[in-house]
C-alpha cells in the first residue's frame, strides 16, 4: 500500500491510471478505523481495481465548540488496517496542503441541510460537500462508498453529485454495529463506562418506534414523543438533539407516515455526540 500525502500527487497518479483505463474506488474517512470504516473499504474494493481511502479530520466541517482538537487520530495503526483491507493509495494530507490560507470556495447543498444535524451544526455540511468535491477532483473516483448511519450527509452528497453533474457513483453502506446494537463511530471512544452502557437504548428506541409503525401508529408527533420519552428514561446521562422524521430522499420532514420514512436521532452523551437512524 502506497501512502500519498501530497494533493497534487494523488491527482496526478488518479489521472494517470484512469488514462490506463483503471477504474477508481474512493472512501473517504476522518480515520481512527473501526469495522464501520472497513466495511465501506471491503465494498469499494468489490468495485473497483483501484482502492483509495482519504484520511483526513476536515477543519471546516467542526463548528468552534466541537470536536476537532480531540478528534482521535492515528495513522500508523490506520495505515494497517487499511493495507489489511486491500487499499491501495491511502491518501493523508496536511490541512495546510488541502486548504490554502485564502480558501474562499464553498459548495452548498441548503435544501437538505436545515434540518437534522444542519440545524444544530450549522457549517458542517458546506464543509463535507466542500472536502468531498476536492477529494473527487483529487482522487478521480469511479465509485464512492459512504456509511448510512451518516444518512443525512449521504442524501447530500447523492444531490450534490446529481445537481453537479459529477461523474461518481455514490453507493451508501449499512450502518455496522458493536454487539450492543450502539453504532460504529469513532467518536465511541469518547464515552465513559456507564455512558456507553446506556448509549446501545439509542438503537433499541428506533426499533421500538419502527414496531409502533408496524402496530399502524403513523402520526409522526406520537412517535417522536414516545421516543423521546424512552430515551428520557433509557438514557439519563443523554441529552436529545433531535429526534426528526423525515423522507429519506430529500429529508423533508414527514407529518404521518404514508410511504418510505427515516427517523433520525443525535443524542449527545457526555463528550460523543451520536446519531443514529431507522428506515420505517
Ligand atoms: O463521514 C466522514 O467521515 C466525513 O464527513 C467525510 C465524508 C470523510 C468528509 O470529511
Amino acid at each position: 500500500m502506497e501512502i500519498i500525502h501530497n494533493p497534487k500527487e494523488l491527482q496526478q497518479r488518479a489521472l494517470e491510471l484512469r488514462a490506463e483505463g483503471k477504474t477508481i474506488g474512493l472512501v473517504p474517512t476522518m480515520g481512527y478505523f473501526h469495522r464501520g470504516h472497513l466495511s465501506l473499504m471491503d465494498e469499494a474494493r468489490k468495485r473497483a481495481d483501484v482502492l483509495i481511502t482519504s484520511l483526513f479530520v476536515n477543519p471546516t466541517q467542526f463548528g468552534p465548540s466541537e470536536d476537532l482538537e480531540n478528534y482521535p487520530y492515528d495513522l500508523d495503526r490506520d495505515a494497517a488496517l487499511a493495507s489489511e483491507h486491500g487499499v491501495d493509495i491511502l491518501f493523508a494530507p496536511k490541512k495546510d496542503d488541502m486548504y490554502h490560507g485564502n480558501h474562499c470556495t464553498w459548495v452548498t447543498v441548503p435544501d437538505l441541510t436545515e434540518i437534522l444535524c444542519g440545524k444544530s451544526r450549522p457549517v458542517h455540511f458546506r464543509g463535507v460537500a466542500t472536502i468531498v468535491t476536492k477529494l473527487f477532483m483529487l482522487a478521480q473516483p469511479n465509485v464512492a462508498v459512504f456509511g448510512q448511519k451518516d444518512w443525512q450527509q449521504l442524501a447530500v452528497i447523492k444531490r450534490m453529485v446529481r445537481d453537479l453533474d459529477i461523474p461518481v457513483e455514490v453507493v451508501g453502506h449499512p450502518v455496522v454495529r458493536e454487539e450492543s446494537g450502539l453504532a460504529m463511530s469513532s467518536r465511541n471512544v469518547y464515552l465513559k463506562d456507564e455512558e456507553r452502557q446506556q448509549a446501545p437504548m439509542i438503537r433499541k428506541g428506533l426499533l421500538k418506534l419502527r414496531q409502533e409503525v408496524e402496530n399502524n401508529i403513523s402520526d409522526c408527533d406520537t412517535l417522536k414523543e414516545n421516543l423521546r420519552n424512552f430515551y428520557r428514561t433509557e438514557i439519563p446521562l443523554g441529552t436529545i438533539d433531535y429526534i426528526e422524521i423525515v423522507h429519506p430522499d430529500d429529508i423533508t420532514p414527514l407529518v404521518k407516515i404514508e410511504g418510505p420514512a427515516l427517523c433520525a436521532v443525535a443524542v449527545q452523551i457526555g463528550s460523543a455526540r451520536l446519531i443514529d437512524n431507522i428506515l420505517v
